[in-house]
């Protein structure tokens, strides 16, 4: 046994030994796509999914990545440099408009968009102020900035949302420059960005300002276009980056700017530049429910939105505490690691995925289950979640069994 097979059998521990308990929860392996899906064979109705529109298995959108595979195939087999398409561009210019920018660039991947865009922006002479719950590719991206010799710019950390915090992040910064690096919507809190005052303190202090919206694209604004639409802060970011892999349906990554910039990070970034291009009929499917959004955008938002509000109420009049949340996202926190486990076993045996969040993924104290409402699942299935979430709920402690909590 070499030193790897050592290190990978120490460091699996805890996966072995949820797996011998059998409460490991992760990986389990869908059998269609959907919400709607079956796990060994038993229906299951999936409320863990990013599929916000429920446009993800429409027909539509699956008719028009079967005609892009009859005309380029499932791959380009080549990066954007020497397989860029016209569907590629055609999506690129009407992704710009929709959102609002001056351009947009495809990456394969809203992680790959992100890593490629803060390392092409990032050197010596810049502040990276990052809030300290960013996801994983700000964070990936930030260090891989730090990590490239001659390049490496200042990283600074500020309390998450706190403004105040920025405030003196971005105040007492060693670099010139600085870039600052927020969310829409915090993927495992459901809670916005303070954006509004985020923008006027980078103002304040000359700093360019960095979204990743990954879950505000199709459920925030009017029309459907995020954070910057719903608080009317048009034309204030600076840099939007997004992802086709909750409302859009497939994989993918968009970065949106001026064209100088998307240019610049285009010629840039390795994540680009050294990764195979995004295949046509995924291009093809985030055309088309870019189509369904620009006709019907609003009405889907709200139908969400109305879900959403639904959801909330009746979870809160039950007395579930929903942490930070102000969105579709709503954690429903456990805080305790076996009664997250507990509750998600039970409700999957009656056919509810609600994938458990645990310690690392969170502090300890703070494991919930992963509860995402969206515009795809019907009154009835939100009403079986939360009767079923309800029952077990009272069961195994979360919450208590007399009378309901409100907030
Ligand atoms: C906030 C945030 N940014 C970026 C990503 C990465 O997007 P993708 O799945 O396109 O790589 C995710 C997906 O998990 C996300 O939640």
């Amino acid at each position: 046994m070499s030193w790897i097979d050592v290190k990978a059998h120490e460091e699996l521990a805890r996966v072995r030994e949820a797996r011998e308990m059998g409460v490991y929860p992760y990986f389990r392996e869908f059998e269609t796509g959907g919400l709607h899906t079956t796990i060994a064979g038993k229906p299951i109705v999936n409320f863990s999914s990013n599929d916000y529109l429920g446009l993800t298995n429409h027909a539509k959108v699956k008719e028009a990545a079967h005609e892009a595979v009859d005309r380029f195939a499932c791959g380009l087999s080549s990066s954007r440099v020497q397989a860029t398409t016209v569907a590629h561009v055609e999506l690129e210019r009407r992704l710009a408009k929709w959102f609002g920018y001056e351009k947009a660039l495809l990456f394969t991947t809203g992680y790959q968009a992100m890593v490629g865009t803060i390392v092409s922006l990032a050197d010596k002479d810049v502040t990276l102020a990052l809030d300290n719950l960013s996801h994983a590719c700000i964070l990936d991206g930030t260090f891989l900035a730090a990590g490239v010799p001659t390049r490496q710019p200042e990283v600074r950390f500020f309390n998450h949302n706190s403004v105040k915090s920025l405030d003196r992040v971005l105040r007492t910064r060693e670099r010139k420059n600085a870039l600052v690096l927020v969310e829409g919507i915090y993927s495992l809190d459901g809670d916005t960005a303070k954006l509004a005052e985020i923008v006027e303190v980078c103002a304040a202090h000359e700093a360019v300002l960095v979204v990743d919206d990954a879950h505000g694209t199709g459920t925030l604004g009017a029309r459907g276009t995020g954070l910057v639409e719903e608080l009317d802060l048009g034309g204030k970011v600076a840099v939007l980056v997004s992802t086709f892999s909750k409302t859009f349906g497939g994989i993918g990554g968009i970065l949106l700017g001026t064209t100088e910039v998307v240019e610049h990070v285009q010629h840039q970034a390795r994540s680009f530049l050294f990764s195979a291009s995004l295949p046509v009929p995924i291009v093809a499917a985030a055309s088309t429910i870019l189509d369904m959004l620009e006709a019907d955008g609003p009405a889907m938002v709200a139908d969400l939105r109305e879900k959403a509000a639904y959801a909330r109420g009746r979870l809160i009049a039950m007395g579930f505490d929903l942490g930070h949340s102000n969105t579709h996202i709503m954690p429903v926190m456990c805080k305790d690691e076996t009664k997250t486990l507990l509750m998600h076993l039970a409700l999957l045996e009656f056919g509810v995925l609600m994938v458990p969040i645990t310690y690392p993924a969170v502090k300890k104290g703070e494991e919930r289950l992963r509860v995402n409402i969206t515009r795809g699942h019907s009154r009835e299935d939100i009403d079986r979640a939360l009767d079923l979430l309800e029952k077990f709920g009272k069961q195994f402690g979360v919450i208590g069994d007399t009378h309901p909590v409100q907030k």
